[in-house]
């Protein structure tokens, strides 16, 4: 799907030619001369159409527009959030219709706030994607081309092109969180990590089992062993700045399936395991977007990657294993495996003096009881860290919110056989993997997004929202310096 910006008023909207033409009308619309812009304001005289958000009225083939179908769309005052919702709803309005939408023309009647033409390529793109690699009749997305109309061009082109840079992220994303387990191997993954170095300043290194071994990751290799697909150590850096300035570092959670190992999950929706490298992904469509963008700052993903499976030499409930940090652990539930991976992870992001580490992982079922699927799990000690975070996510519509780490809740972390133990009691599930991970973060600023609600969606929607790579991509974007006619470069 191609999106393309174009400066349009309300008379330029209305030559142009397009399958459907949506058009967002903000409350207090001032209806100018032309033809299209009367139409509108008198249809808000008569009540048949409504500012508010999300409110629709359909026109076929009207004299005042070049496109056959037409919808009016309330996006109230104008926020995201608003045209983010307008925008679904209009999507959804077309949804379905013969013949299908392949050119869309969708305009903005009244100049676009901050985050809004941002927010409604989110979501055409939301709405139109289509999952088809393990279908055997190809009945891809019918969206080809979407035309985005401003009254003002100069303003909207920044956003814009982060916008689209972050559309093709997410759907990597999507992609390969979707792909069944058997069609995402760590292998798999590691292939599409390596495939990213095609693309300027980006490069990506492999590990397997042999170079993990050496590097002591005993944690990790712990939960790998069960496997019969060997593990993946996925190392890509970015780099847009010089090597003076410290990356940022984002590590991703990449357990492609994860059945629980010996303390076994029940059978009910254990498929939606295979999104358990929703983390993994996110870094995989963040450098997307960064290979797409170019900016000037410097990136480093870590994903360690690998299936959690009971077998013979799986690792079992009471096992003591040594971390790479040198820290013992006592692997009390071999179904808390994700903080396994991770810790051995952030001890080797260490040897890149980050100026900041975020892992990304879809780390507990207790992040799904405390917050649904509206926002991610944000827990960080560094109250700077956290803040820029929180922005980035209301910024960029893909939120978060913040979580404690009182060092009380890691009393239940306390082992008689090892340093530290795998799970604490059930209460406060999210905030003790935190405070697990939060043992091997002593040389840097960490955050930890806890994305198990909101990485993929279950029921009739089942599949992968590309979350959070919105909000990492605005995070990492929003460090470069400014330009000097004050706004940054996209
Ligand atoms: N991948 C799961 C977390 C998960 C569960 C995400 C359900 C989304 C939906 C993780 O590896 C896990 O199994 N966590 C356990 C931890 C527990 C054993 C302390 C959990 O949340 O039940
Ligand atoms: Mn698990
Ligand atoms: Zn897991």
């Amino acid at each position: 799907m191609n999106f393309e910006l174009k400066s349009l008023d309300l008379a330029g909207a209305s030559a142009q030619s397009a399958d459907a033409f949506i058009l967002l009308v903000p409350a207090g619309f001032k209806p100018g001369r032309d033809p299209l812009a009367a139409l509108v304001g008198q249809a808000l005289k008569a009540g048949d159409l409504d500012s508010q958000p999300g409110k629709l009225l359909a026109l076929y083939r009207p004299a005042q527009a070049k496109a056959a179908r037409m919808l009016l769309v309330g996006v109230g005052d104008g926020t995201p959030r608003q045209v983010r919702l307008a925008v679904a709803a209009a999507l959804g309005a077309l949804r379905g219709g013969t013949p299908a939408v392949k050119r869309l023309l969708l305009c903005f009647a009244g100049a676009p706030q901050r985050g809004a033409l941002r927010a409604a390529v989110a979501a055409v793109a939301d709405a139109s994607y289509v999952y088809t690699t393990t279908k055997s009749k190809v009945e891809g997305r019918s969206l080809a081309r979407v035309t985005l109309g401003v009254p003002k061009l100069a303003e909207a082109k920044a956003e814009f092109a982060q916008a689209a840079a972050a559309v093709a992220g997410i759907e990597l994303a999507k992609e390969w969180a979707n792909r069944p387990a058997n069609h995402a191997t760590p292998t798999d993954l590691a292939q599409a990590a390596r495939a990213l170095a095609k693309f300027p300043k980006i490069s990506c290194q492999v590990l397997g089992p042999r170079e993990v071994a050496r590097l002591k990751m005993g944690s990790f290799m712990a939960v790998a062993q069960g496997s019969e697909q060997p593990l993946r150590f996925i190392v890509l850096q970015y780099k847009g700045a010089p090597a003076a300035q410290a990356p940022t570092v984002l590590v991703g959670k990449g357990i492609t399936f994860d059945t629980g190992g010996i303390s076994i999950k029940p059978a009910g929706e254990m498929d939606e395991m295979k999104f358990d490298m929703g983390g993994a992904a996110s870094v995989l469509g963040v450098f997307r977007a960064l290979g797409e963008l170019e900016p000037a700052i410097n990136v480093v993903g870590l994903i360690p990657s690998c299936e959690n499976m009971p077998d013979g030499r799986a690792v079992k409930p009471g096992d003591v294993v040594t971390s790479m940090s040198g820290q013992t652990i006592e692997i009390l539930n071999t179904d808390a495996e994700g903080r396994l991976i991770l810790c051995d992870a952030l001890s080797y992001a260490e040897r890149f003096k980050p100026a900041a580490v975020v892992d990304i992982a879809t780390l507990t079922g207790a992040c799904v009881i405390a917050l649904g699927a509206v926002r991610s799990g944000l827990f960080s000690a560094d109250d700077a860290l956290a803040q820029r975070l929180l922005a980035a996510g209301e910024t960029a519509q893909d939120l978060c919110w913040r979580m404690p780490l009182d060092d009380d809740y890691a009393e239940g972390l306390k082992s008689n056989f090892a340093d530290v133990a795998n799970v604490a009691g059930r209460a406060g599930g999210a905030i003790t993997a935190a405070k697990f991970l939060q043992r091997f973060t002593a040389k840097f600023p960490w955050a930890h997004l806890d994305i198990a609600g909101t990485a993929w969606k279950s029921g009739a929607a089942k599949g992968s929202t590309g979350r959070p790579v919105g909000l990492l991509l605005e995070f990492l974007l929003a460090q470069q310096a400014p330009t000097r006619s004050g706004r940054r470069k996209a």
